[in-house]
């Protein structure tokens, strides 16, 4: 792997069975946000995007509330292959995955990487998370050989379930926008910003 993509990829058996494409992260490859969830679903699989389903919905709006498009922020995830039933990847189907996203935040450089539920948190942090009540917390984790900022958020979709879990996670998008200078007053934003004036 020299770039960002993946075209080619037989490391996890029950993986490889059960997806129907390898879905790359999207976005700018310059971000100063990147977002990592924990893999593709049914629609990642089939559109080949990660954060297209209704978790996607919940994130993009999230975004859009704040002024920035998705092509303002890099989203990727810790496995790049649909598991079967949707269940978590294993922990040995991250350790598989792990090359490819070190190689994207090395590539993408982001000010700050934000971990979206549990399953990225951990696998970032290395250590178990209690995902709610960290949430809104910034760590140092060493990414690829070097030490990179993490803010956990609770992932989009929990707020679907919980609605308790709204606030939740717009404290911590509140907090990431502002950390990687992203926020409307501080003349931040992406490109698409210029569209509004
Ligand atoms: N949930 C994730 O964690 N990642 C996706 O890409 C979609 C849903």
């Amino acid at each position: 792997m020299d770039g960002l993509e993946v075209t080619a990829c037989e490391r996890c058996p029950e993986l490889c069975a059960s997806r129907s494409r390898i879905v790359n992260g999207v976005g700018d490859a310059d971000a100063a946000l990147l977002f990592v969830g924990e893999a593709p679903g049914e629609q990642e699989d089939r559109e080949g995007e990660p954060f297209v389903g209704r978790s996607g919905d919940v994130l993009t709006a999230a975004l859009r509330d704040r002024g920035l498009a998705r092509q303002d922020v890099r989203i990727t995830n810790c496995v790049r292959c649909r598991p079967p039933e949707n269940r978590d990847p294993h922990v040995e189907e991250r350790e598989n995955c792990r090359e490819y996203l070190d190689r994207e935040v090395e590539l993408v450089d982001p000010e700050l990487i934000v971990t979206l539920g549990k399953v990225p948190g951990e696998h970032l942090l290395g250590r178990s998370l209690a995902v709610t009540k960290e949430a809104g917390t910034v760590h140092d984790a060493r990414v690829g050989g070097r030490s990179r900022r993490v803010l956990v958020s609770v992932h989009p979709a929990a707020t679907l379930y919980d609605p308790g879990q709204k606030e939740t996670f717009a404290a911590a998008l509140d907090e990431a926008v502002a950390l990687a200078g992203l926020d409307a007053d501080d003349g931040g934003g992406g490109q698409s910003r210029l569209g509004e004036f």
